[in-house]
């Protein structure tokens, strides 16, 4: 194992083990992860290793069967309601699948405005012109014109709808974002695009991020550092650089052999940029 600790990490996960009741053995084993301010952080491993159970801790979503949660270094009482409800106020999740996350009978506009309502973030969210203002500079934010704030999420593209997926998560201010596979469900020509908004919203807003992929291409390209996971066990970490020109782990060595010519795969990729979603 090798760079063990950041510095002061927004969000440490200590000897995590989470056992889903009626399985033989956990989903997560004594996993512990950092995550710096201001980075994106990756997560990655193969279908089953676990990488969504540890999301969702992450998250405040799922309470752990043991171990400690610690955001900016205080402990999150993961036992009571109260504390995993406050948690749960300075995390977002974008989820994989963009048409399940979101609300068929909503357009997107009042998605937005919802979310913008219910939890009067920063703003004085009860005056509807300042909820509109931000809807519109949100949408603005993840590239979507404003056009579509009267469509529903059927009549969007995937992209589209993943785009308002992360407006959403955004629009409550959130400390950390948990993106989990947040482009697997997505055509190969958009994957990029989105991928490039999550930096894009790193580079510019500052945004925290556990970014959870199973495709080590992916992760190299989205994060400076990142945690292997292989059956619920962090095998290895380290910065992606480190993790690709001298992968310590065997599983790691897998991965990489799974994606025989990253390089490529991310250069065509690339090129769809260009192509609108
Ligand atoms: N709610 C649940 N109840 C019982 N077992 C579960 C539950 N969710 C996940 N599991 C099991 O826990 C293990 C880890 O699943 P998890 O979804 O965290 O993995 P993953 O790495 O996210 O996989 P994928 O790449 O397919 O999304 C798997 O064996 C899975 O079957
Ligand atoms: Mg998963």
């Amino acid at each position: 194992m090798q760079d063990r600790s950041v510095a002061e990490p927004l969000l440490a996960l200590e000897d995590i083990t989470v056992h889903y009741e009626g399985k033989n053995r956990p989903a997560v084993q004594h996993a512990s992860i950092q995550i710096a301010p201001g980075e994106i952080t990756g997560l990655v491993g193969e279908s089953g290793s676990g990488k969504t159970t540890l999301g969702l801790v992450a998250a405040g979503m799922l309470r752990p069967t043991t171990g400690r949660v610690l955001f900016a270094g205080r402990p999150v009482d993961m036992q009571e309601r109260a504390g995993m409800r406050q948690h749960r106020r300075n995390v977002q999740m974008v989820f994989q699948d963009p048409a399940g996350a979101l609300n068929p009978r909503m357009t997107i506009g009042e998605t937005l405005e919802e979310v913008l309502y219910v939890h009067r973030v920063a703003l004085d969210m009860r005056d509807r012109a300042q909820r509109l203002a931000r809807r519109d500079a949100l949408l603005d934010a993840v590239g979507l014109s404003s056009h579509l704030i009267s469509r529903y999420p059927h009549a969007l593209s995937g992209g589209q709808r993943q785009r308002v997926g992360i407006a959403r998560a955004l629009a409550v201010n959130p400390r950390l974002l948990v993106a989990d596979e947040p482009v697997s469900a997505l055509d190969v020509s958009v994957q990029v695009q989105i991928l490039n908004l999550f930096k894009k919203v790193n580079a510019e807003l500052g945004q925290t991020c556990l970014f959870v992929a199973h495709d080590l291409a992916v992760v190299r390209y989205m994060c400076a550092r990142a945690y292997v996971m292989e059956d619920g066990i962090i095998v290895e970490e380290g910065y992606c650089h480190k993790l690709f020109s001298n992968p310590g782990h065997p599983y790691t060595q897998q991965l990489i052999q799974a994606v025989p010519d990253v390089k490529k795969g991310l250069e065509q990729r690339k090129m769809s940029l260009f192509e609108s979603d």
